[in-house]
């Protein structure tokens, strides 16, 4: 087996500064909710470097199929016996090829990450911040939520978070309460979690875009919402922060190819300060961007 600290790191200069590529270890695969699962995996290099809204790409380490890397948000870092980051975990719901044969993958096996790539979340710089998750889009609040109540850091050197948000809040939105996934991780001190189930079987019967105007009604100065989900329900996101003035920033899920930018299959429309639109490669210069920015 190798020593997932011995790779070499293969950046591209000038491209993705950060990124290298790894071998990680399979620690566990876990059940979260319906459909949906944890990956641990031992990578002590990635958990130093990776901070909140970054991802990585990962594939088997052998074989050709599937022959290209998928892409997955970090959740969380986790440490070893001695504090220090040893790896990652990521939740991910089964939809095809990559994601059927992760639940398959047995403690020890190995698997080749490429990353962490993209922006991810800039630590929030107002009082209050309200995270808002769609689905398997509450995957990259478990480490936004850590930074900003205080209670992790993330980075080399550690990422700097100027100004700690005095409220932090989970809207996190499914179809029913057997897609809610890691609702013990997200039992921490500071958190206000709040749910909306599409059937009602738990919290508020009915969309997340309600719950979180809900929220924007009773406190909307000096607030950011950080978001991650379907398109549809980011667009809506995004249609009631603008009511509310607050802003609002999205990380996008677009399917990608190569995941260093070279292949454009990834690109999201945005609005240029001259009215135009442009494109913008979501594996380089996003996920993360700007509500009022995007073309949805
Ligand atoms: C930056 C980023 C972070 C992501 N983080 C997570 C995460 O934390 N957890 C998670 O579960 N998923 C995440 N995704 C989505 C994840 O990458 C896809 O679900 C995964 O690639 C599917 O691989 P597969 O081989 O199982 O499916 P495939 O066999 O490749 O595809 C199966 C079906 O799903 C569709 N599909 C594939 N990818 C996407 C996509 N991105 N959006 C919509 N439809 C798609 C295909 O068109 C096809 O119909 C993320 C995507 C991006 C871009
Ligand atoms: S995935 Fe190839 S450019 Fe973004």
């Amino acid at each position: 087996m190798a020593d997932p600290t011995s790779n070499d790191q293969n950046c591209l200069p000038g491209m993705v500064m950060t990124a290298g590529q790894y071998t990680a270890i399979v620690e566990s695969v876990r059940p979260m909710a319906r459909n949906t699962w944890c990956v641990r995996l031992r990578q002590p290099q990635l958990a130093t470097r990776i901070t909140p809204g970054q991802f990585f790409m990962i594939r088997p380490e052998d074989g050709s199929d599937p022959l290209l890397g998928r892409p997955f948000a970090l959740y969380d870092t986790w440490d070893d016996e001695d504090g220090d980051p040893a790896g990652v975990d990521f939740g991910f719901v089964v939809v095809g090829k990559m994601t059927s044969l992760m639940t398959q993958w047995q403690p020890g096996e190995e698997v080749r990450l490429w990353g962490p790539l993209g922006n991810g979340f800039a630590p929030s710089s107002a009082k209050n911040l309200i995270c808002v998750a769609g689905g398997i889009g509450q995957t990259p609040f478990l480490a936004v939520a850590m930074e900003a109540l205080g209670l992790r850091t993330y980075g080399t050197p550690t990422r700097d978070v100027p100004q700690r948000p005095e409220n932090v809040k989970l809207c996190y939105g499914v179809r029913s309460a057997d897609y809610l996934a890691g609702l013990d991780d997200f039992d921490i001190k500071g958190l206000d979690v709040r749910i909306a189930t599409d059937d009602g079987t738990e919290g508020h019967h009915g969309y997340v875009t309600e719950l979180l105007d809900q929220c924007l009604t009773e406190q909307s100065s000096d607030t950011q919402v950080y978001c991650c989900g379907p398109e549809p329900m980011m667009k809506a996101v995004a249609e009631v922060c603008e009511n509310h003035g607050t802003p609002c920033w999205l990380s996008l899920e677009t399917p990608m190819a190569c995941g260093f930018g070279a292949c454009f299959s990834c690109v999201a429309t945005v609005k240029e300060d001259d009215g135009t639109t442009d494109y913008r490669r979501t594996c380089v210069e996003g996920p993360v961007f700007p509500a009022e920015k995007l073309v949805l």
